[in-house]
């Protein structure tokens, strides 16, 4: 049986994260979030304290890491995290693994009926064949905003300027990138996230009730 996959691309804090949540339940569509894979990395790289400017050095942590963990948690949500993730990102070999580890997330689950995977590339490159391709956009301001509450909300001391100059130095990293930088899919539909998430909602049942 063909699996169902939804895509979902957008800058950071757009809101990728709760809108794949929603339709993972809805739909009953397992969750992907790409964004930990890079940030698992971005930890690992941080607590070895590897040089993340030496290709080589990467490569070679790389083929020693075996496992990694899918999961959430709150020490790879720092800002300081949310940093290096995206610096360690510009690596093609990076790249190569987190795909990889996607790949086999989706062909290993054999049961699941379909997968809703968010980040910055994933239907511009790594699922070019997806089913339905979103795209969530939110200005910066708004995002900065959403994210210094979010930070405040867990604890964490913020500055909202700070935050929306990381958000600004994310969004460059990002979409200047060489390799698979952030662009809209082709034939990814623009979802704006900039009002209230019943409006993203109502947006978002229009295009899957067409699937
Ligand atoms: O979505 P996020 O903020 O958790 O992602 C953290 C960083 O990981 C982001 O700044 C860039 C990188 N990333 C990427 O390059 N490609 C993806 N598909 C997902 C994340």
């Amino acid at each position: 049986m063909k699996k169902l996959i939804i895509t979902i691309d957008g800058p950071a804090a757009s809101g990728k994260e709760k809108i794949a949540k929603y339709i993972a339940k809805k739909w009953k569509l397992n969750h992907l979030d790409s964004g930990i894979l890079y940030r698992r990395l971005a930890l690992i790289f941080s607590i070895e304290k590897i040089d993340i400017e030496n290709v080589n050095k990467i490569k070679n942590k790389l083929k020693n890491i075996h496992q990694i963990s899918f999961r959430n948690s709150k020490n790879i949500r720092t800002q300081v995290i949310s940093r290096l993730a995206s610096k360690i990102a510009v690596h093609d070999c990076v790249r190569n693994y987190v795909n990889k580890l996607q790949y086999n997330f989706v062909n290993k689950n054999k049961k699941i009926q379909g997968f809703v995977i968010d980040g910055r590339d994933i239907g511009s490159v790594v699922f070019k064949n997806a089913d339905l391709k979103l795209y969530i956009d939110v200005n910066p301001e708004i995002r900065a905003k959403r994210r210094y509450k979010q930070l405040i909300d867990s604890g964490e001391k913020s500055i909202y300027p700070k935050i929306l100059k990381d958000i600004k130095l994310r969004d460059k990293q990002d979409k200047l990138r060489k390799h698979s930088p952030l662009v809209i899919p082709k034939g990814a539909h623009m979802v704006d996230n900039s009002g209230s998430f019943t409006d993203t909602i109502k947006q978002i049942k229009v295009l899957l009730d067409k699937i």
